[in-house]
């Protein structure tokens, strides 16, 4: 018993070795660049400093891609990009809190335009840079005046080739309820004609299992996606969090043999895992027998991400911590996480992970316990993004660290009038300059 109690003590409270994060950007707001046309009187632009928070990053060559989900009012842009290396100042100084820029453009922003990004949360990014961008189609979810006037959407966007739309897919009510999901998390997988899992933390939780190839998606529940009332209290940095989260952060194990997707509700401190084949199976509509609980996590948890070599990396909202749980060793879950970061100031909310093509892992921290209890205090750092040499790539890589072969992804004809609308908008930003 004192063994065990010691040992539990061991993996809990220490911190063990791995390649520091340290923090590359600090914000006390999140602002933007605006355009030429911008006029303080103009509703597109109506901007409300504390409802910015960044909640979304993954990167792409040179640059990350932010999201501000429109969970509030004064959010002008919910899609964003900046420079992943500091720009220096006219001192040479790195600029650490850069004006983010509206992605792709600035008509992909407006509000109540269903060809426009209405909130996104999440999205990923494919070895071939392909951005899969969920799009929740509801504004203000947490605001005063909810909306619901656009359809959850699936939106592919060419990064390479000017973030141009290459594919969209409207959800079905039946399995995305357009007054009452909420498209949270997002992974993909390449392999037979390519899928995306997405979490649903919605009124009706799910994993939406997306088929590229079909072009068609189905919704699959377990009790296990659901809030956990045990769970629904935590304290941040001294503030209470009360929320009723069901399933938030989802992850991929890299391509291969049993192939799994983990889960978890933000409100739950367990960690779940599901076959892929399972999901891709729409003959399995009882998932009962094949859900494995991994066991317990210490604390809420937020987004997370696993590496090419069977990595998971979550956050421990509880505790201003970044854990992981090696799955190439043999050590199960419960006697296998480790705590690797722990900082009381610098990591409040440890909120989504990214890899970038030189094998760092980035985190975005958010300090989402203020925004949750409208108390952010715009003089103070309230986001940062971190980064550690964790020398892996995303779990979309083979262990080889190669690119396995990516679907096709070709435009449909009613979509290229987006995209060349888009081409167009850039064009004549570029002769206005
Ligand atoms: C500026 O940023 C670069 C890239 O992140 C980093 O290597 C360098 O140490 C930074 N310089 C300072 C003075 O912080
Ligand atoms: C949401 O939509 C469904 C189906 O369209 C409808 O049955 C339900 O009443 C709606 N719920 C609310 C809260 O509007
Ligand atoms: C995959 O799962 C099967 C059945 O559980 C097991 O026998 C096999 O060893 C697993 N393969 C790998 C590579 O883990
Ligand atoms: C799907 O699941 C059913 C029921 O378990 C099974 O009989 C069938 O072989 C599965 N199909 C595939 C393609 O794995
Ligand atoms: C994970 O475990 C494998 C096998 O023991 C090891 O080679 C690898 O370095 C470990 N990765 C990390 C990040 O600790
Ligand atoms: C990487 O691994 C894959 C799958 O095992 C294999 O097909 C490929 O040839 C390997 N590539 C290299 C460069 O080793």
């Amino acid at each position: 018993m004192l063994r065990l109690a010691l040992l539990a003590c061991l993996t809990t409270t220490f911190v063990v070795a791995h390649a520091p994060f340290s923090v590359i950007f600090q914000w006390k707001t999140i602002s933007y660049n605006w355009p030429p046309e911008y006029s303080e009187k103009d509703a597109r632009y109506h901007y409300i400093p504390e409802n910015n928070p960044i909640a979304g990053i993954k990167l792409w060559k040179d640059n990350m891609y932010l999201t501000i989900p429109r969970w509030k009012s004064g959010v002008p842009v919910t899609l964003a990009r900046t420079p992943s290396t500091p720009v220096k100042d006219e001192r040479g100084l790195n600029i650490t809190k850069p004006k983010l820029d509206a992605y792709p453009s600035w008509d992909m922003q407006l509000p109540g335009d269903c060809n426009a990004f209405q909130s996104v949360q999440s999205m990923e990014i494919d070895p071939q840079g392909r951005m899969w961008v969920l799009d929740t189609g509801r504004t203000e979810t947490m605001g005063e005046h909810p909306t619901a006037k656009c359809p959850p959407r699936l939106v592919i966007l060419d990064l390479d080739n000017g973030g141009v739309v290459l594919k969209e897919f409207k959800f079905p009510d039946d399995v995305a309820r357009h007054n009452s999901s909420y498209l949270n998390d997002i992974v993909l997988d390449h392999q037979n004609g390519g899928y995306a899992y997405i979490s649903d933390s919605g009124l009706e939780p799910a994993i939406i299992v997306y088929s590229l190839k079909d072009d068609k998606a189905r919704k699959v529940t377990h009790e296990t996606m659901k809030a956990q009332p045990d769970a629904v209290r935590f304290v941040v940095a001294g503030t209470n969090v009360i929320q009723s989260v069901n399933v938030d952060g989802i992850a991929l194990s890299p391509p291969g043999p049993n192939r799994t997707l983990y889960y978890s509700p933000l409100s739950s401190f367990n960690l779940y895992s599901i076959p892929v084949e399972v999901l891709q199976n729409s003959s399995i509509i009882d998932v009962q027998n094949y859900v494995v609980d991994l066991g317990n996590k210490i604390s809420q948890s937020d987004g997370m991400v696993m590496s090419n070599t069977g990595v998971l990396y979550y956050g421990l909202l509880a505790d201003d911590a970044i854990a992981m749980w090696n799955t190439s060793t043999s050590q199960p879950f419960a006697t296998g996480r480790r705590t690797i970061s722990r900082d009381h100031l610098l990591t409040q909310w440890p909120d989504t992970f990214g890899f970038d093509e030189k094998a760092r892992l980035w985190c975005v921290v958010n300090s989402l316990q203020n925004f949750l209890n409208n108390k952010v205090d715009v003089t103070q750092y309230n986001y940062r993004i971190i980064s550690s040499n964790a020398m892996q790539r995303s779990y979309q890589y083979l262990p080889n660290n190669t690119a396995p072969e990516l679907p096709v992804i070709t435009a449909a004809a009613g979509q290229i009038r987006i995209a060349m609308s888009t081409v167009f908008t850039i064009l004549l930003v570029f002769l206005a300059c």
